[in-house]
């Protein structure tokens, strides 16, 4: 069994992109900036954020935080996002999710310019992914193909079954999974919570990809031997701890690790590759930025 190990290929990465911004600093262009755009005070979103740009600085990108009260109207953060789009100083920004209920987040990530989407969440960016276009892909599922990538686990011709339909992580990964191409190549199962005889479809998989947000809802039995594990959960469960709670994925490890091919831990999985990512989408976006203006 091997550890997909996201702490160890983000930290490959951040030094990579590093690399290529002291080159761009060498030569004295313009280094990449990502603006993050919080609404309200949610303890996950603000710690997310917060890694967010320590990562920017870290690699040597600029970063703006943009923090905006709870009460917040949608106008008002279509404004923002509106000066953000015009802003020639940033290449690329996101708008931290889940937003207040005020807000309806569609017509919030329509409004990003697609240029600058470095979540790929517009559906232009949503829609060039499915029609195997060149383009932002979502940074959790392109997180997921660079370690598949990295450690070389085959796709081609395996059965993927992915568990959760978010448009953040299940619903791209369905549609990665199949495209032409490595990592690909697979026949895809999307499950969600309608889907019947779960164990049945689990059991037929090669790899598995889960985005439930359940504690320990992957048991041992609903997997066969030497499958690929992949687990996105990251649901903070409370504990008598000093922080308060710990981490816990979708998938029980300590059982479902021994029959596994290859397996995500959590943390230290998936959760570390989505910054890494994020940062690389928006050197991407720097790079074309430069290319089309200057
Ligand atoms: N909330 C949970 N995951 C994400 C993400 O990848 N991007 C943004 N913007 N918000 C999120």
């Amino acid at each position: 069994m091997t550890i997909l190990d996201g702490r160890k290929t983000s930290k490959d990465i951040k030094e990579e992109i590093k690399a290529e911004v002291d080159k761009m600093k060498a030569n004295g262009e313009k280094v990449p900036h990502l603006a993050a755009v919080i609404v309200g005070n949610d303890g996950a979103s603000l710690t997310y954020v917060g890694s967010k740009v320590r990562a920017c600085e870290r690699v040597g990108f600029e970063s703006t935080m943009v923090r905006l009260p709870n009460t917040t109207s949608e106008i008002e953060l279509l404004d923002t996002i509106e000066e953000l789009n015009n802003n020639d100083d940033i290449d690329g920004f996101i708008i931290q999710l889940p937003l207040p209920p005020q807000i309806n987040t569609q017509k919030v990530l329509m409004a990003v310019h697609p240029d600058k989407d470095v979540d790929g969440f517009h559906p232009t960016n949503f829609g060039k992914m499915s029609l195997d276009m060149s383009t932002f892909i979502p940074a959790t599922p392109f997180g997921i193909l660079e370690l598949i990538d990295r450690y070389g686990v085959e796709t081609k011709g395996k059965h993927t079954v992915v568990i959760g339909r978010s448009h953040i992580v299940g619903r791209p990964m369905s549609i990665l999974m199949g495209r032409k191409g490595f990592p690909g190549n697979s026949t895809v199962t999307l499950t969600h919570s309608h889907t019947k005889n779960i164990t049945q479809i689990t059991s037929q998989a090669d790899i598995v990809i889960s985005a439930l947000g359940i504690p320990n809802f992957l048991k041992a039995e609903m997997v066969k031997d030497d499958a690929v594990i992949i687990d996105v959960g990251i649901t903070r469960v409370p504990d008598d701890s000093e922080k308060g709670y710990h981490i816990t994925g979708d998938v029980d490890f300590e059982n479902v690790s021994k029959k596994a091919s290859f397996i995500t831990p959590v943390p230290g999985g998936v959760g570390p590759m989505t910054i890494a990512m994020l940062l690389k989408n928006t050197l991407i976006a720097r790079e074309r930025h430069r290319k089309n203006r200057g």
